[in-house]
């Protein structure tokens, strides 16, 4: 019987797919390491079924995948240039099939609400991870069920109605609303892959596996990611544990966790050396896709950071829509606020501690600027306007 586990109480419990929270503690459950020693299948093209050995699944449908992974690991060579930095790569998440990294985490879900005969999915969200199940719902034909916050923009809304899901949104608190949706999926059959679902972070580590063979099978250094409810970056540190316990890599990244200022709780925690994290009153960023004021996973996050030396930190705005504009002008690079905190947080950090020239850096976009254009609202766009006649020499006064 297939088993999850609490990390703060150490106990096991029989899956339930209803209700993925330990009893005792209501903390976030986990996929326990299997006894079994386990390896890469290089010569697979599905990234599910190359790293299969590490997914919480028997076997892959391939069927039920719409491409995701095989992302590209980009060497930021004007910026390293600029900013004096060690080697920094880009793990370009935009990339999957709806442009953010939770398709890693939805492919995986799906594949496990299949195999355990469940047509309906659902979902709790405010943007990426509600286009991502809808999407693999679709290619799946499950019923999808997504819940989504009152006041979710409509252009937001288009990028999940399109899937044609049943959409509800939902007046109320969202941490109510993301806690009740357990229940409702147990009496309605809906199982509900929310942020912190333990499948959902299993599929979250091939990401890693990915840099790990990209960079030819070297750790790097330091690794960046944003964090909201905390299930990325949970999956990612698991995933570098994984190697070390497999005798694939000596160590593990220095793993950086950033925070938007205006939103967080993990950040404060992390500071002041807490071990719980407090819900925080009021929320207000730019990096909205990251705006989470009582993360799920928040005290697992907290705790193994701790436990593998890593670290959580915060950037302001300002520096994240500079970051924004940095990628976007300097390496082509067009990412979501939420996103841009890992270069903020790279520039931060460069200033305050120092970094080994040799020692690889890679920072994780997690999802594609296209979907939040709000963000360019305060973009200048230097446009001349001219005429055909006079279109050469409008042309000469630009050139450099
Ligand atoms: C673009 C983007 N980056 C980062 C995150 C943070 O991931 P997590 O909630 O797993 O910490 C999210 C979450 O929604 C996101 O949409
Ligand atoms: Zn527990």
């Amino acid at each position: 019987m297939e088993h999850l586990e609490c990390i703060f109480c150490q106990k096991k419990f029989p899956l339930d797919i209803f209700d993925p929270f330990c009893p005792q503690c209501r903390e976030p459950l986990l996929y326990p390491a299997p006894q079994k020693k386990r390896s890469f299948s290089p010569e697979k093209s599905l990234p599910l079924e190359k790293f299969l050995d590490f997914l919480p699944l028997l076997r892959v449908d391939p069927s039920l995948s719409l491409g995701e992974g095989n992302t590209p690991l980009l060497r930021l060579d004007h910026i390293l240039k600029d900013f004096n930095l060690p080697p920094v790569f880009v793990k370009n998440e935009a990339h999957n099939p709806t442009s953010s990294f939770k398709d890693r985490g939805t492919a995986v879900a799906v594949q496990k609400a299949v195999s355990l005969g469940m047509g309906r999915i659902g979902t709790v969200s405010t943007g990426n991870m509600a286009s991502s199940t809808a999407a693999y719902g679709a290619k799946a034909g499950l019923e999808t069920l997504v819940l989504l916050k009152e006041d979710t923009p409509f252009e937001k809304l288009l990028l999940t109605g399109v899937h044609n899901p049943k959409l509800i949104r939902v007046r109320g608190d969202y941490g109510e609303l993301f806690t009740k949706s357990f229940s409702i999926g147990r009496r309605h059959n809906i199982y509900f892959m929310n942020s912190v679902d333990p499948f959902r972070i299993e599929g979250y580590k091939l990401t890693a596996f990915e840099i790990f063979l990209q960079l030819d099978r070297q750790i790097p250094r330091f690794l960046f990611v944003p964090v909201s409810a905390g299930g990325h970056l949970a999956g990612l540190i698991r995933a570098f544990l994984d190697l070390r316990r497999e005798g694939l890599a000596p160590f593990i990244p220095i793993v950086v966790g950033v925070q938007a200022q205006g939103c967080s709780p993990i950040a404060q925690a992390f500071a002041s050396g807490k071990v719980k994290v407090e819900r925080i009153k009021k929320a207000e960023t730019i990096a909205h896709a990251i705006s989470n004021p009582d993360p799920p996973a928040g005290n697992i996050v907290l705790r193994m950071i701790r436990e593998n030396k890593g670290m959580i930190i915060t950037v302001s705005d300002e520096e994240i829509l500079e970051a924004q504009r940095i990628l976007a002008e300097l390496e082509g690079i067009f990412c979501q606020p939420a996103s841009a905190t890992v270069l903020a947080g790279l520039l931060k950090l460069s200033k305050e501690m120092k970094m080994d020239k040799n020692d690889p850096i890679v920072l994780v976009i997690t999802g594609s600027g296209l979907k939040a254009l709000e963000s360019l609202k305060s973009l200048k766009t230097d446009a001349l306007d001219s005429s055909l006649s006079d279109l050469e020499g409008t042309i000469d006064s630009l050139l450099t």
